[in-house]
């Protein structure tokens, strides 16, 4: 047999798996870069080990043998002549301040401690329920969320929708259904003074950050609520509903998007964010992030689902399932937009 073996495909793929372990142990180091703020010192300017170190507060020999891992994974230059450690500018715009992008690494910490769960459903079914992530969910979703938001929400997911922005500086009844920690619904309430914004989430901890930076916003029109939006007040009708990667990993979908067409009034306008992506896995080969999706949905969207008996669509469910789940429950006119935000989709859905 194994003299029929392709040895150049053997070696091909021996690299993937070292580019594999590499990866999987260069996410760590970028926890720690971020947890410990060595991205924000580096960013300073170039430095010796011990300069660096002493920039951040830390033992140099922890420091040096990490930037060891910096530089080799092609995250920091150095010079060998000076023995000097450089984070070149390009690179510190992804690691520090608003486009900071390591949620991923501590999105990939956060798993690791549910393997135990999801491995033992992949044997009995079920999985890990949502309250299980808590309250680590919640931080985390915060801090990756919160940023794209900040960049995103007002700028292109709102302007996706014609004339929806013009309405919301009108005055819009709206609610964010799985609003998370309410920073989509705060900024929103910022933003449009005239409008009213309520937010519905199961969890008790994420409604009372949200809450708290309500307050802390002087925001008498954004509200929470701890509520599961499988089943919400209908009436009066909502003139907006958001949902911003919330469905997706709802235990019942289909039943979530029903009942938001049922709390919407006839001109209302349901905004749907959600992962850009085919519903055939066969179209996704070669989509660059698609290998973190389908492992994100495994240990988290899908599993979160199956808990509880659940629909378990997980993150790649696809525009082909999402416009026949929106057409099922009533919405005549479906739109979509790219939002350029290179992860996900605006649906624009009227009743
Ligand atoms: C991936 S997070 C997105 C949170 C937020 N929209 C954001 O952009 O950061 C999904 C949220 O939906 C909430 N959720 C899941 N099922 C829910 C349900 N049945 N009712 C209310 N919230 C739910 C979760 O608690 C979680 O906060």
């Amino acid at each position: 047999m194994a003299a029929n073996l392709d040895q150049q495909k053997r070696r091909t793929f021996r690299h993937t798996l070292a580019g594999i372990n590499n990866g999987g142990m260069l996410n760590l180091m970028l926890k720690i870069g971020d947890d410990l703020g060595l991205f924000d010192a580096a960013a300073q300017g170039p430095a010796s080990s011990q300069q660096l170190a002493e920039r951040a507060g830390l033992q140099e020999r922890y420091v040096r043998e990490w930037l060891g891992a910096m530089v080799t994974g092609g995250i920091f230059e150095y010079d060998a002549d000076t023995l000097t450690y450089t984070l070149p500018p390009e690179h510190a715009g992804l690691l520090t301040g608003i486009d900071n992008v390591t949620a991923f690494a501590h999105r990939t910490v956060l798993f690791t401690k549910h393997l135990p769960g999801v491995t033992e459903a992949f044997k009995n079914g079920g999985g890990v329920p949502y309250t299980a992530f808590r309250p680590d969910f919640t931080t985390f979703q915060n801090l990756g969320s919160r940023r794209r938001h900040d960049r995103f929400l007002i700028n292109n997911y709102l302007p996706a929708v014609p004339g929806l922005t013009e309405r919301l500086s009108q005055g819009l009844r709206a609610c964010d259904v799985g609003c998370g920690t309410g920073h989509a619904a705060n900024l929103m309430a910022q933003a449009f003074p005239a409008s009213t914004f309520v937010g519905y989430d199961i969890g008790q901890d994420a409604i009372e950050s949200a809450r708290d930076e309500a307050q802390a916003g002087g925001l008498n029109n954004a509200s929470f609520e701890v509520q599961d939006v499988r089943h919400f007040p209908t009436e009066p009708k909502f003139d907006l509903i958001t949902a911003f990667d919330a469905i997706h990993d709802q235990v019942d979908p289909q039943g979530v998007l029903n009942q938001i067409r049922d709390a919407l009034s006839p001109d209302g306008t349901f905004l749907m964010l959600d992962i850009r992506a085919s519903s055939d896995l066969a179209d996704n080969i070669g989509m660059s992030v698609a290998p973190a999706l389908y492992s994100v949905s495994v240990m988290h969207c899908m599993t979160v689902s199956l808990a509880h008996d659940g629909a378990g669509l997980g993150t790649v469910w696809g525009e082909q399932l999402a416009r026949r789940m929106l057409a099922e429950a009533g919405f005549s006119r479906v739109e979509v937009a790219d939002p350029h935000d290179q992860m996900n989709l605006v649906y624009a859905c009227h009743p």
